[in-house]
């Protein structure tokens, strides 16, 4: 018989473990106790999720078979990887990071795939008076007493304001803690009320925040947007080609997307919400390499030439003044809409409290691998699976990752935007009114469509492309060079600006909402890089589509692709419906994770320097693998 003595901040128990069960893992006696772990990696040692102090008495670690003495471990322990001693004793701290607070979860748009403690980012938390050590300054044995709880994960400073805390009477010290990047800044609490974050995705072509409550998780509310950015260049490159060109490209790139981009989405999720802007307490942000740089205002011209070296791939925390997204401090130059007044919490003096956030970028690999994929390697949890696996990425970058026996090759490869629905004839985000699915009839071709919302169809978005190239291949109406076959008719005909198109329904006032011949050499264009990038990573690997698992087709299209579809247009060239899996933005399932969960970032850094990078215009094969891709299947 042996007992195990365990303690949280909010619980303290001692179980006894008979002979029988001894050689449980430390996880399974504690998830037997109902305090079950965040053993987001399967308990296959691969992440922090299971992390226990051992405080006093011993455990036998299960990777050396020795005996682990209280005093002797240097670091937090994983549970998963340590058992009881027989008939021994051990006294464990698990702190908050290690709870199990959410298994994986569908939320709104995406999948978060791995389960997360809860831990955000910016916190409130009570400490018992009794706790202090009154022979110390209160600052000092205040974080003393709060590095402790956190098992010294990172250190603990006082912020302003903590002094006058000193002489506080009641049972409990009130106060936030915040995620400053390489410490926690300790400061007094202010009025109870609900606090939010916001997780981003900066894309190159959309971007998207999701305003999230960091009490429970849950999403407050959603908007998404054009980056304005792309009235300066649809693609990473050529805004990079700016910036080497002028200077001055850096501030106008930062602008666009801090300024008229971004802030225009947090008033909209705050208005809502019915939300003051005090509310946001701290931001989440991924995106690939280059729009972090030009959301810092860092120039990013290093990574338009050999050796594309980025400037930063690290987390980095900056302030939201740094990066032009405070608020003013009066009502004048958020909104002229009086309706907006709601949101602004402006008190009676027109002075506003200063929204001065802490902004978290996520770490990145590489200048072509971003945080955006590495959250998704995360998010989707194949960094911790047993199967090979790969996740595809149909952003304007075309990111692919491939999961192989310990390894992750990862590349990039320039798709465009076509299946964000920009750059194309009647192309739109999925948004109110967006023609969502296409059906032709296989006789008289008649379309047969969805639209989001019901409403008159203003254009296409990205799931009816995929789904007008299918039917479009299948029942004759192109030919697999992307060309119509068949005379003119009354949808059939040459319209004024975009060349041969094809009428796939009528909106407000019978306006034409058309596919052209351009766009389907757009869509083919973006299909086949990212058709080609797919092959030539299997390639490098010695593999074939057979050996993938999983495929985990990611993207702004939520869960909405029709897979079948998918796979007649070519997209993922050898795979099976079967294979394919519908995750959603997996970018911004990382920055959700971010938010709620601090231990996730460390864990991404992790899955950074794992990431083999593959330069694919150094691949031999990959220009010919394009060219071979550019048509649609027989
Ligand atoms: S569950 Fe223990 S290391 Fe991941």
């Amino acid at each position: 018989m042996s007992t195990l003595d365990f303690h949280t901040a909010n619980d303290r128990r001692s179980v006894a473990i008979d002979d029988a069960h001894e050689s449980l893992l430390l996880t399974d006696v504690l998830r037997r106790a109902d305090l079950p772990l965040n053993t987001r990696c399967g308990q296959r040692g691969l992440c922090d999720g299971c992390c226990v102090e051992l405080l006093s008495g011993a455990l036998i670690s299960t990777v050396t078979g020795k005996t682990v003495e209280s005093g002797e471990a240097n670091e937090p322990l994983r549970a998963c990887q340590h058992q009881l001693v027989p008939d021994g004793q051990a006294e464990v701290h698990v702190p908050a990071r290690s709870l199990l607070a959410h298994a994986p979860q569908v939320v709104t748009s995406f999948c978060a795939n791995v389960s997360r403690a809860h831990d955000p980012l910016w916190q409130r938390i009570d400490i018992p008076i009794g706790d202090i050590d009154k022979s110390m300054p209160f600052p000092e044995s205040l974080c003393r007493v709060i590095a402790k709880q956190r098992d010294g994960d990172l250190p603990v400073r006082p912020g302003r304001g903590l002094d006058a805390l000193a002489e506080f009477q009641e049972a409990c010290i009130h106060v936030t803690l915040e995620h400053c990047g390489d410490h926690w800044s300790v400061r007094p609490a202010g009025s109870q009320r609900s606090d939010f974050g916001v997780a981003v995705d900066v894309g190159t072509t959309t971007v998207v925040a999701t305003l999230v409550d960091l009490e429970n998780g849950e999403v407050a509310s959603t908007a998404s947007s054009l980056n304005t950015q792309t009235r300066l260049g649809d693609n990473v490159l050529t805004r990079i080609q700016h910036c080497r060109n002028h200077k001055r490209f850096v501030g106008l790139l930062q602008r666009a997307i801090a300024k008229r981009t971004l802030k225009p989405l947090l008033d909209e999720v705050l208005r809502e919400s019915n939300l003051s802007a005090d509310q946001i307490v701290c931001l989440a942000v991924a995106g690939n390499t280059t729009m972090l740089h030009l959301l810092a205002g860092v120039d990013p011209s290093p990574m338009g030439a050999v050796p594309f070296t980025p400037e930063f791939v690290e987390h980095r925390v900056f302030r939201a003044r740094q990066l032009l997204l405070s608020t003013p401090t009066t009502t004048a130059g958020i909104s002229e809409r009086p309706e907006d007044a709601a949101y602004s919490a402006v008190p009676a003096d027109g002075q506003m409290a200063a929204f001065d956030p802490a902004i978290h970028f996520l770490p990145s690999a590489a200048a072509y691998v971003g945080a955006d994929i590495i959250a998704g390697v995360f998010s989707t949890g194949m960094a911790y699976q047993m199967e090979t696996s790969l996740l595809v990425d149909m952003g304007t970058n075309g990111e692919i990752v491939l999961k192989h026996d310990d390894r992750l090759l990862g590349c990039a490869t320039a798709a465009g935007p076509a299946f964000e629905g920009a750059g194309l004839a009647c192309g739109v985000r999925a948004s109110r009114g967006a023609i969502s699915h296409v059906r032709l009839n296989d006789d008289s071709k008649e379309p047969d469509i969805e639209i989001i919302g019901g409403e008159d169809p203003i254009g296409l978005c990205g799931t009816a492309y995929v789904d007008f190239m299918a039917e479009a291949r299948r029942t004759g109406l192109i030919r697999k060079t992307g060309r119509f076959l068949g005379s003119p008719s009354q949808r059939l005909f040459r319209h004024a600006t975009h060349g041969q198109s094809f009428i796939v329904a009528r909106g407000s006032a019978s306006r034409p909402v058309v596919v052209s011949e351009a766009d389907i050499a757009s869509l083919l264009q973006a299909k086949a890089a990212i058709a080609a990038g797919i092959v030539c990573l299997l390639d490098r690997a010695g593999l074939s589509t057979d050996d993938i698992g999983t495929l985990y087709l990611a993207g702004g299209f939520g869960f909405h692709m029709d897979v079948e579809n998918v796979i007649r247009c070519g997209l993922l060239p050898g795979f099976r419906p079967d294979q394919i899996r519908l995750v959603g933005n997996t970018s911004l399932a990382g920055a959700y994770l971010a938010l709620l969960d601090s231990g996730v970032l460390a864990e991404m850094k992790r899955v950074s320097r794992r990431l083999e990078i593959v330069e694919l215009n150094l691949e031999p094969d990959f220009e010919s693998q394009y060219i071979d891709q550019l048509c649609l299947p027989e």
